[in-house]
């Protein structure tokens, strides 16, 4: 590393290079190989040098990288339908991260207000321990004040506690555009939505006009044992955010609507230069390909049980031990922080999330030994 780095200073980073990675291991510049529990964050499904992607990306990458959406790309088209395909009836967009995602839901729900409504619904609603980005818009409907507080003024919304029914009842209002959820809470420290929750807040979200984002940046494209986590809770959103696992690692977002939604966004409202490029869809559609399966799903839900399975035997203290198929959380009695580093140097690397929470979204690739290694390696890392 160059010194004095000449890197803004946003980021606290760990010390480590990684400079290759196969199928769930990555690899440091001095060769010591780690497990990898995390996927950069719920990002690398396939895990890395799957070889699908790795022929896609370098085939487009030789095609055409770039054109710019003046112009008709089939990729789009493409991984468009087989989005659809695997969720609900509507349109997509493409973008390039999670918050850009949010973001364009922000402005539909805004349209909403605006055009549908005439202006009578200037607010937003969302949830304790909720994120959904860094950008103003998906600020504004993200909890955390650490996040917020030095931002402000930002856009109009209420929060109130996640799984609570009388909040929900309470705070639904025809005043509320749009609701903001994730079915599993991920930053907020890994927590589901309880049964029925999601049913009830889509009941009252028809009965009051309101549009249900359901953000699925983190729980989409299989994370969940799911294709989508919300098809868990017999709901179906207006509009859907996704973005990480998306490219297996090359950066694209996309935000699935209903019709209604999409309706709104007529020529010009919306854009961005390199949304959904081809090199970006060419990965995407291969992720699609991959994950989008019952076969994929049913090795979810069976890896999502070894592992939990696994944790509870290695932390009989832990206050909970949460999740959904491969987004796994346990909540322990004290902050997580020096275990996460030391089962780094032992070659695993895990997360943090709020409450104490230690996160684990390995790549959906994972094996049942390395699900065993993994706990196996935890319990060195507590003792
Ligand atoms: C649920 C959810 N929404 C939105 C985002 C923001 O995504 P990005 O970091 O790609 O902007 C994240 C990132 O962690 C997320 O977990």
């Amino acid at each position: 590393m160059p010194t004095p780095s000449h890197l803004v200073q946003n980021y606290r980073r760990a010390a480590i290079r990684f400079v290759r990675g196969q199928g769930s291991r990555l690899y440091d510049a001095d060769g010591k190989g780690y497990l990898d529990a995390f996927a950069g964050v719920a990002v690398s499904s396939l895990g890395y040098g799957h070889p699908k992607l790795v022929e896609a990306i370098a085939r487009q990458a030789a095609a055409v990288t770039h054109v710019s959406n003046y112009y008709t790309i089939d990729q789009q088209e493409e991984l468009a339908t087989a989005l659809v395909a695997a969720s609900f009836p509507g349109r997509v967009l493409f973008c390039n991260s999670g918050t850009e995602a949010n973001e364009c839901a922000f402005k539909v729900a805004r349209l909403w207000a605006n055009q549908v409504h005439g202006g009578t619904k200037p607010r937003m609603l969302s949830f304790h321990g909720g994120f959904h980005g860094r950008t103003m818009g998906s600020l504004a409907v993200t909890s955390n004040a650490a996040y917020r507080t030095p931002f402000a003024p930002l856009a109009e919304c209420d929060f109130i506690p996640f799984n609570d029914v009388a909040a929900l009842e309470a705070a639904i209002t025809d005043q509320i555009a749009a609701v903001w959820v994730e079915p599993v809470q991920g930053e907020g420290g890994v927590i589901p939505a309880a049964p029925g929750f999601l049913a009830r807040l889509r009941e009252l979200c028809d009965r009051h006009h309101v549009l249900v984002v359901a953000d699925e940046v983190q729980t989409g494209l299989t994370r969940c044992g799911s294709y989508f986590a919300h098809q868990q809770d017999g709901i179906t959103p207006d509009l859907m955010p996704l973005a990480k696992g998306l490219g297996g690692g090359v950066p694209i977002g996309a935000c699935v609507m209903s019709e209604r939604c999409a309706d709104l966004l007529k020529p010009g409202l919306h854009g961005t230069t390199f949304g959904g490029n081809p090199l970006a869809c060419a990965a995407g559609l291969v992720v699609a390909e991959e994950t989008l399966t019952p076969v994929m799903a049913a090795q979810v839900i069976a890896r999502g049980e070894q592992l939990r399975a696994g944790l509870a035997t290695v932390f009989p203290e832990a206050l909970a031990i949460r999740g959904r198929g491969l987004l796994v959380g346990v909540q322990l009695p004290t902050d997580p922080a020096p275990l996460i580093t030391k089962a780094r140097d032992l070659g695993l690397i895990v997360g943090p999330a709020a409450n104490n929470t230690v996160r684990l979204a390995p790549p959906l690739i994972i094996t049942a030994p390395e699900i065993d290694e993994i706990c196996g390696i935890l319990a060195k890392a507590r003792a």
